[in-house]
């Protein structure tokens, strides 16, 4: 699957995922620098902080409860579309994914 993510400038980075990874590894893996991952992965730190793109969202395990408590402490703004990429799992059925970075991480 690809995942598109897009910097707060509007700079896109296109990464080709496999299945099974999470949004973070990928973002980590390709160098994109928006995602900074702090806690390796264990929604403990808040700094893999992304705003999912309107259809993609539902295709998503809802948010749990460790994943709520994280993003009230988000640098940036949380919204309806905050989510930690450290918890979400890329598959096939979210091909084309969209994810946006926020403004700060730390
Ligand atoms: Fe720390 Fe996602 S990497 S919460």
């Amino acid at each position: 699957p690809t995942v598109t993510y897009i910097d707060p400038d509007g700079t896109k980075h296109e990464v080709e995922v496999a299945p099974g990874k999470r949004v973070m590894q990928a973002a980590i893996a390709a160098g994109i620098d928006g995602i900074v991952a702090e806690c390796g992965g264990q929604a403990m730190c808040a700094t893999c902080h992304v705003y999912v793109e309107g259809p993609w969202a539902e295709k998503f395990p809802p948010v749990s409860e460790e994943e709520d408590e994280m993003l009230d402490d988000t640098v940036s703004p949380r919204t309806d579309a905050s989510r930690l990429s450290c918890q979400l799992v890329v598959t096939d059925e979210v091909d084309g994914l969209i994810v946006r970075l926020p403004e700060d991480q730390v």
